[in-house]
């Protein structure tokens, strides 16, 4: 098979000495990665979107147990959802994967995408704040040997998690939420500018209005399931340009949905959001009724 290997010496490892590394704990961290062309293995964690020296369209599989050749981070989580209480967990810092696979930084988004389709989103200003870390064990084991708490499933093959998450904003009820999945088989690197070019609201619009208020939520919190053409999660199946129509059709049963969707339809999917108040909820049909306006057709 061939392979491609991809890799860099971390920033300051070259001064290290034979003498202290062969001290140092992890003193034979591998720091680089090998892609191969093909799945070897259901736990091969799939590499997609802007790869060095790749064509977009290009994917790249790398096992887990090169994974774990890779410097390991070690913490307690006591606040990450997936877990009742405390969970040890070990892992990849993203932004160490991202410099392991000169990948830049600056201006790469990354989607974690799941087996249902769902999507979490680590910017580069959410991983300067929060380091998030690619899990490769909980309490010892491989994710995959690891019960999920909220069904029968496992956690495999792989999870996102970080130290205490501490928001950073709130705009109106919504504070920034972590972003914690599980169940993720792929990370795909995006540009941020091209992100935000299919959502932030068509049209001249001021800091602090109430649309670009509405883009700060939906960018976080519906991106996930909603996809914007090519961007976001597609664990709904309904594009920005449904929510679009129905926040300018009817923006009563689109505020009521996104509150308590099963007070509109009864086989509901979707997770509710009580806590939104009307003035979150105002925000947010300001911002897809941007689109609506700016285009008029659509
Ligand atoms: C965790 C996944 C998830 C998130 C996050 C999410 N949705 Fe949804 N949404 C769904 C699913 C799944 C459906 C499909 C219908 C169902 O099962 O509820 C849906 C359907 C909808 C619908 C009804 C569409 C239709 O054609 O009837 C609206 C409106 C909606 N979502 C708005 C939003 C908004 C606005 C946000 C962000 C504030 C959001 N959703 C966040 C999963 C999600």
């Amino acid at each position: 098979m061939l392979m491609n290997l991809i890799g860099r010496i971390w920033s300051g490892a070259l001064i290290a000495t034979a003498a202290t590394l062969s001290l140092a704990e992890n003193s034979v961290a591998q720091q680089t990665l090998p892609l191969h062309e093909k799945r070897a293995s259901a736990s091969d964690l799939k590499l997609s979107g802007h790869l060095p020296g790749m064509p977009k369209s290009v994917v790249r599989f790398v096992s887990y147990s090169d994974l774990l050749k890779l410097q390991q981070v070690r913490l307690t989580v006591s606040d990450d959802s997936n877990f009742k209480g405390k969970a040890e967990i070990s892992g990849v810092y993203l932004g160490q994967l991202l410099q392991t696979l000169a990948v830049a930084d600056k201006g790469t988004l990354i989607a974690a995408i799941c087996d249902d389709g769902y999507e979490a989103h680590y910017s580069a200003e959410y991983r300067t704040a929060h380091h998030p870390i690619l899990v490769l064990r909980v309490n010892g084991k491989q994710p995959v040997r690891t019960s999920r708490r909220s069904d029968d499933g496992n956690y495999g093959p792989y999870l996102v998690s970080q130290a205490l998450f501490v928001p950073r904003y709130r705009v109106f009820a919504y504070t920034e939420e972590a972003q914690n999945p599980n169940g993720v088989l792929e990370l795909r690197f995006e540009k941020e500018t091209k992100v935000s070019e299919a959502t932030k609201p068509p049209g001249a619009f001021a800091a602090g209005s109430l649309p670009i208020k509405g883009y700060q939520i939906a960018r976080e919190n519906c991106l996930r399931c909603h996809n914007a053409g090519a961007y976001g999660g597609h664990k709904s199946g309904k594009s920005w340009e449904a929510l679009e129509h129905i926040a300018q059709a009817n923006p009563t049963t689109f505020a009521h949905y996104i509150r308590d969707p099963r007070s509109i339809n009864a086989l509901a999917q979707m997770p509710g959001f009580p806590a939104y108040d009307n003035a979150t909820l105002s925000v947010l049909i300001a911002y897809f009724q941007a689109f609506v306006a700016e285009n008029g057709s659509r």
